[in-house]
């Protein structure tokens, strides 16, 4: 349904207070100084005669060129600050109508296998005990580890990060969360007729209410009352045989003796928005005498699409639509591998390389941006700005270390994107071992008090439609091909310099709609480490940061940050 939207004039919400102009716009300082300098020259050079008259012409012009810049428009202030208020809403036991007592004597039989399902009160991190004991037992028979994560906190700080934490997560809960994510719970026999979803308002406009009515019931008098909090109600229209009070306000009561007529009225009942917020939403209080509903008006700006031309319609151009996005630090024989390998299928496509070695090198060729970061800034930091500077309508993501082959087929993480709801599909890396991984995982959270729980686990959801070789997940391998707006909305931390992967889509959950396909491959070039083998300098200096000991500051950064930034109390994973 549509409705026409109509300007109002600015300032007109009730309860807020208007401001008296408190100063000059900078074009009347600019006129003044002008003036200033003027009858300065002049009083050095003239009498004192012709100077008074011309500070008198001075000061005409002056309260002209006031009054014309006096602003004529009245703003209206509105306190958008964070505060800790009361709890956002009462409890649900609070806001659902009394239950009927009657009924609690009923007995019931519980049905394990479906109320287990049931989010608990307060989650656990349970890891799997037992089991034997031999190497790659992991591998070949994953059991489910659980950690805690508050460990990654020193113990004596431990109460003030908390207190810390809770004061950021309270003021986050108020930022993300409106009317529109509260529970309401519709009366039995209501003869209120109105709207349960689906009204929307662009901010500072105006709709008709749509669906306003008040069923039959035999009365004198009929009276229903609106009233809401970020705007005003008004009529675009006037029904003989019915009086409004408080049009134009936010609380308007039509009373009429002629049901009908009210009927009528209430169909060219406005909404008119004057609390300017980009998104959010208000509740509209619908009453008459003992019943009451409440109206949700979502109050925001569309969202402004950001499209990409791919170019003219034909087979996928990959040059057109993907741009190659790398990190690298050290190890630039493996990287010119990786280019002269991509350059073999694809010549034309974007490489962007983020480099934070010590002593960079140039990497120079066609279609090759080589950005040169800090030294050692890390990991994330560098695929955030390899990812800033892609134009691209797709972004794949590659390790310095890997070689596109015959099965690189870009084109087909193209066509699964083009074609599906997918913002991200992940690959598959063959080792030189010949084993293929496409680390597929599942990412989960269960609420708890002292911050949720996040359990991770190898696997996938669904398989996909026309799709036989992919299936939908929540985490992939290092090698995927993603949307480029979609993966700069979620970012790469830069706080996590060396050990981290999954932390991205731990982040992204929720907004990332995330695909994993087995049928395209790149190669692994990092052989198996052999003892006999010695290594170059650089693949050790490369690994000594890359491969930190488990008990390093990088693991106790990331659960620190998994901790604070994510507030998580625990997570399992197998
Ligand atoms: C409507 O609001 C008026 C005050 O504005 C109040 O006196 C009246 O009781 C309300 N009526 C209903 C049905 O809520
Ligand atoms: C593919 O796209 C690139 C970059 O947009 C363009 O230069 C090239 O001409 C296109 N190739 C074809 C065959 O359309």
């Amino acid at each position: 349904m549509q409705f026409r939207t109509q300007q109002i004039p600015p300032g007109r919400g009730i309860g807020t207070t208007k401001t008296s102009p408190s100063g000059f716009s900078a074009e009347t300082f600019n006129h003044l100084h002008h003036i200033e300098q003027y009858c300065w020259s002049v009083f050095r050079m003239r009498s004192l005669r012709k100077t008074l008259l011309l500070a008198t012409v001075a000061s005409v012009v002056l309260v002209v060129a006031l009054l014309h810049s006096w602003p004529t428009r009245a703003y209206t202030t509105l306190d958008v600050r964070q505060r800790p208020g009361p709890g956002v809403e009462r409890h649900l036991e609070e806001r659902l109508p009394e239950p009927d007592h009657r009924s609690a004597n009923i007995p019931y039989r519980l049905r394990e296998s479906v109320a287990g399902l049931l989010a608990r009160n307060g989650c656990v991190c349970e890891g799997e005990s037992g089991g034997v004991n031999f190497p790659f037992a992991q591998l070949l028979f994953p059991r489910i580890s659980a950690h805690s994560l508050h460990t990654a906190i020193e113990a004596s700080e431990l109460e003030e990060v908390k207190r810390r934490r809770a004061k950021e997560y309270e003021a986050f809960q108020q930022r993300s969360q409106t009317p529109v994510d509260t529970l309401r719970v519709a009366e039995a026999n209501s003869p209120l007729q109105y709207p349960t979803q689906g009204v929307e308002v662009r901010p500072l406009k105006t709709i008709l209410l749509p669906g306003l009515a008040l069923q039959d019931l035999p009365r004198e008098l009929y009276t229903v009352n609106l009233t809401s909090t970020l705007g005003v109600l008004n009529i675009a229209a006037e029904v003989d045989g019915v009086k409004v009070k408080g049009d134009g306000e936010m609380h308007m009561t039509l009373i009429s003796g002629m049901l009908l007529n009210l009927n009528r009225q209430l169909q060219f009942v406005t909404y008119s928005n004057t609390r300017f917020h980009p998104s959010t939403a208000d509740t509209v209080h619908f009453e008459t005498e003992g019943h009451r509903a409440v109206i949700t008006i979502k109050i925001r700006h569309g969202v402004t699409p950001k499209l990409y031309d791919t170019g003219p319609k034909g087979d996928y151009n990959i040059s057109a639509f993907v741009t190659i996005a790398t990190k690298t630090f050290l190890r630039y024989d493996k990287l010119q591998d990786l280019i002269d390998s991509v350059r073999r299928f694809y010549p034309t496509v974007t490489i962007v390389i983020a480099d934070d070695s010590e002593h960079p090198q140039t990497v120079s060729g066609p279609y090759i941006e080589h950005y040169i970061m800090p030294f050692g800034k890390g990991w994330f930091a560098g695929r955030n700005l390899a990812i800033s500077q892609v134009t691209t309508k797709y972004v794949l993501w590659v390790d310095d270390d890997f070689i596109f082959t015959a099965n690189t087929k870009l084109e087909k993480l193209v066509d699964v994107l083009e074609k599906t709801t997918l913002d991200l599909v992940g690959g598959a890396v063959r080792e030189a071992t010949g084993y293929t991984a496409t680390y597929r995982q599942t990412i989960s959270i269960e609420p708890g008090e002292e911050g949720d729980c996040l359990h991770l686990r190898r696997g996938f959801h669904h398989a996909i439609q026309g799709f036989p070789n992919c299936v939908v997940t929540d985490g992939v391998i290092n090698f995927f091909l993603a949307r480029t707006d979609k993966v700069q909305q979620v970012g790469f931390d830069p706080r996590l310099a060396r050990v981290a992967h999954l932390e991205f889509f731990i982040d992204g959950l929720g907004s990332l709609h995330v695909g994993s396909c087995d049928d395209v491959i790149v190669n692994h070039a990092t052989k198996i480490k052999l003892p006999w083998v010695t290594q170059s300098e650089s693949d050790k200096t490369y690994a000594k940061f890359r491969y930190p000991p488990a008990s390093s500051d990088a693991t106790h950064t990331k659960n620190g940050l998994l901790y604070f930034k994510n507030r998580f109390q625990c997570l399992t994973h197998n």
